[in-house]
């Protein structure tokens, strides 16, 4: 571990804040760090390893495809890729049909940005207070923390604009000829676990309608089956126009792709947007054996399942706890927010040290996304530790 320690501050950008812990493998819902030791794994790579770690099919479907082609150009037709936008057409809402690759959320959410503004001919986005989008400078212009934004302004496109979540008012008076899109994430992640307002979504979808302006979901954080829904936005049976995806796709394997409706996709000509590793073949394989897995295992299903045992465990530790202000989330999407920043960071420290990884955002909000394969016991084995944790830190008087 010293070694890791010393090689990352000398060879790499010191943009992360870094728990200080390095795993060398994973199984399921378990990971071990290199000494050996067990953890539980609650944070799921931020959203990404659906599956858990190390899934035999996944591995196995990974490997052989590597075994044939691993890349080639989208300057030649793409089997696995034609094979997984159908399969995603079949999963994802109302009629978004056709899908460009990336493979990444931020470039996602840049192709997103780019369909809105082709299609529409206008020029203003409308995003959300407690945004994130990513870190490229489309992605990032419309994410809302202005520490992430402020060093970078010279580079971020002045087409942007804020409203308050779930402020339906706000987003009436601002919704205007000149507006392209509304991209709202229905959960947001690193916002601090917020759930949308089923009046919000659908008044954005009205609004919209009325106004000639596109409807994005972000679905990088709560997509694939996360909250209990194939895309979040099923909850309110609000259909996007363009909606975007990555994170748990690859199950691990990067990959990411905005989907748009069929006329809207369209709007994208020859020469305008690409990407050289988007959709490539073992990108694709990996995303195929993640969806048929999915589906298969009826892990939507079992997502909302598990994500109201969590919760109604997460509200019982909130019961005894007087430093918890709120638990909230969908599925298995859900947050707790303590009641300081000091707390949550000596919260996620401590649980570490029990062999349990979750992560703290927006400051404090406790955050728990756990693979999508987490079963009770692991459940309850990470509330018996938070309770434990969360007794000692009253106690020694942190809050
Ligand atoms: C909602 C949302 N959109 C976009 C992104 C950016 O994704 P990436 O880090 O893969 O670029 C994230 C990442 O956390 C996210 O949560």
């Amino acid at each position: 571990m010293e070694k890791v320690l010393k090689l990352d501050s000398e060879y790499l950008a010191q943009t992360y804040k870094r728990l200080p812990v390095a795993f060398s493998r994973g199984r399921g819902i378990f990971l071990w760090d290199l000494g050996g030791k067990k953890y539980l794994d609650f944070i799921a790579g931020v959203s990404v390893s659906v599956l858990g770690h190390a899934h035999p099919e996944l591995v196995r479907e990974v490997s052989n495809q590597m075994k044939k082609l691993i890349h080639i150009p989208n300057t030649v037709y793409i089997r696995e890729q034609a094979e997984l936008a159908k399969l995603l057409a079949g999963i994802t809402p109302g009629r978004i049909g056709k899908f460009f690759f990336v493979s990444s959320g931020a470039e996602a959410v840049e192709t997103a940005f780019k369909i809105s503004i082709k299609h529409t001919r206008r020029r203003k986005i409308l995003a959300m207070e407690g945004s994130f989008h990513g870190r490229t400078a489309g992605a990032l212009a419309a994410t809302w923390k202005p520490s992430y934004r402020r060093p970078f302004k010279p580079l971020l496109p002045r087409v942007f604009e804020f409203v308050p979540f779930n402020d339906l008012d706000a987003a009436e008076r601002v919704i205007g000829e000149g507006t392209a899109a509304v991209v709202v994430e229905p959960v947001q992640g690193e916002g601090g676990i917020r759930v949308v307002s089923g009046e919000f979504l659908r008044g954005l979808r009205e609004l919209c309608d009325e106004r000639g302006a596109l409807l994005v979901c972000d679905e990088i954080q709560c997509g694939m089956g996360r909250t209990g829904r194939w895309f979040a936005c099923e909850h309110w049976d609000v259909e996007p126009d363009v909606i975007t995806v990555a994170k748990g796709l690859g199950g691990g394997v990067p990959i990411g792709c905005a989907g748009a409706k069929p006329e809207v996709m369209d709007s994208l000509g020859t020469g305008d947007h690409g990407a050289t590793f988007g959709g490539n073949p073992l990108a694709c394989v990996a995303a195929k054996t993640v969806v048929r897995i999915m589906k298969r295992k009826g892990l939507v299903r079992r997502a909302e399942r598990m994500g109201a045992y969590f919760r109604r465990a997460l509200e019982e530790v909130a019961e005894d706890h007087d430093c918890v202000r709120e638990v909230r989330g969908l599925g298995l999407m859900l947050g707790m927010e303590v009641s300081s920043e000091k707390l949550a960071e000596r919260a996620v420290l401590e649980v570490l040290k029990k062999g349990f990884l979750i992560n703290s955002t927006a400051e404090r909000v406790l955050r728990f996304l756990p693979p999508l394969v987490v079963e009770r016991i692991h459940i309850d084995r990470l509330i018996e530790a938070l309770d434990e944790v969360l007794k000692r830190m009253e106690h020694e008087g942190i809050g």
